[in-house]
């Protein structure tokens, strides 16, 4: 018996990395999974591996800073499933690395739009569904810059930082529809995102590793299914009674 058998799940930014990892950790665990992204042709890779391990998988093509195609998605996934009990806000862009008095506001705006509207877009279109269920876990993925800073990266930290709270007011607020709202902070984890930065980095991926594992107790990098592990945990009914958590998965950078 798998841990999430009998549910249904969709996932944003699903077609590589970690929502990736999760969509298929998921449905070896028997989730049938709504795998979502912009890029379809590795969407369709997604689902393909996951029908290859003998699950349950269908791709939406959907941009997550689109309300429109986010209602439409989520309503056509829990049409075909039979109903949503797992939305996974996985979807992400890191965006332009500057400070705060050199960003313009296009890329603001830009960077926003995907990391945090698409959370609100994507939960907002969810509830309804989880509530007509009488219950539901919603997971976001935050990073270790939602919960602290650092001199790199200024527009996606703050945008993380507003998911972590997105996290922690949707769960104050839709408890009372048996519905639970967690979020996952990693740190660095070698996925497409980070592989381009740790390429142009001088000495190239193992300086990057040692650089950026610096402060961490576990000095690798992260893998993505270090963090789906902990998804899979927050999603399944074993977190039943777990809501408004910020959970770090990320060597234990934070701890120190
Ligand atoms: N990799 C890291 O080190 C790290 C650390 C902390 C947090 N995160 C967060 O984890 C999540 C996954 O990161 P990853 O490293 O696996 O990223 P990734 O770049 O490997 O994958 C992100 C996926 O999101 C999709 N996507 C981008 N914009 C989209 C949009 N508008 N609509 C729908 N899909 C869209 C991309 O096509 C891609 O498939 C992101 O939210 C990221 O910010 C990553």
């Amino acid at each position: 018996m798998g841990r999430l058998e009998n549910k249904t799940a969709l996932i944003t930014g699903a077609a590589m990395g970690m929502g990736r990892a999760t969509a298929e950790l998921f449905a070896a665990e028997g989730a049938a999974v709504a795998v979502t992204d912009l890029d379809e042709t590795r969407g369709r890779e997604t689902v393909a591996a996951i029908r290859a391990a003998g699950g349950t998988a269908e791709f939406w093509s959907l941009d997550v800073a689109r309300e429109s195609s986010v209602k439409e998605v989520v309503d056509a996934a829990a049409q075909e499933f039979g109903g949503l009990d797992i939305l996974v806000n996985c979807a992400g862009i890191i965006g332009v690395d500057k400070p705060t008095h050199e960003l313009t506001e296009a890329e603001w705006d830009a960077l926003f739009a995907v990391d945090v509207k698409g959370v609100f877009f994507c939960t907002k279109h969810a509830i309804p569904h989880m509530i007509a269920r009488g219950g539901g876990s919603i997971v976001n993925y935050s990073s270790i810059y939602g919960m602290i800073g650092n001199d790199e990266f200024t527009a996606y930290h703050v945008a993380k930082g507003a998911v972590s709270m997105q996290t922690k007011q949707d769960a104050a607020t839709y408890g009372k529809y048996n519905i639970r709202v967690n979020s996952v902070h990693p740190s660095t984890v070698l996925t497409p995102l980070v592989e381009g930065i740790a390429a142009d980095f001088p000495g190239g991926l193992p300086a990057y590793e040692e650089h950026m594992t610096g402060n961490q107790s576990l000095r690798r990098l992260g893998r993505p299914l270090d963090v789906a592990y902990g998804v899979l945990y927050l999603a399944s009914d074993e977190a039943d009674w777990v809501t408004g958590v910020n959970l770090p998965i990320d060597g234990g950078y934070t701890a120190r």
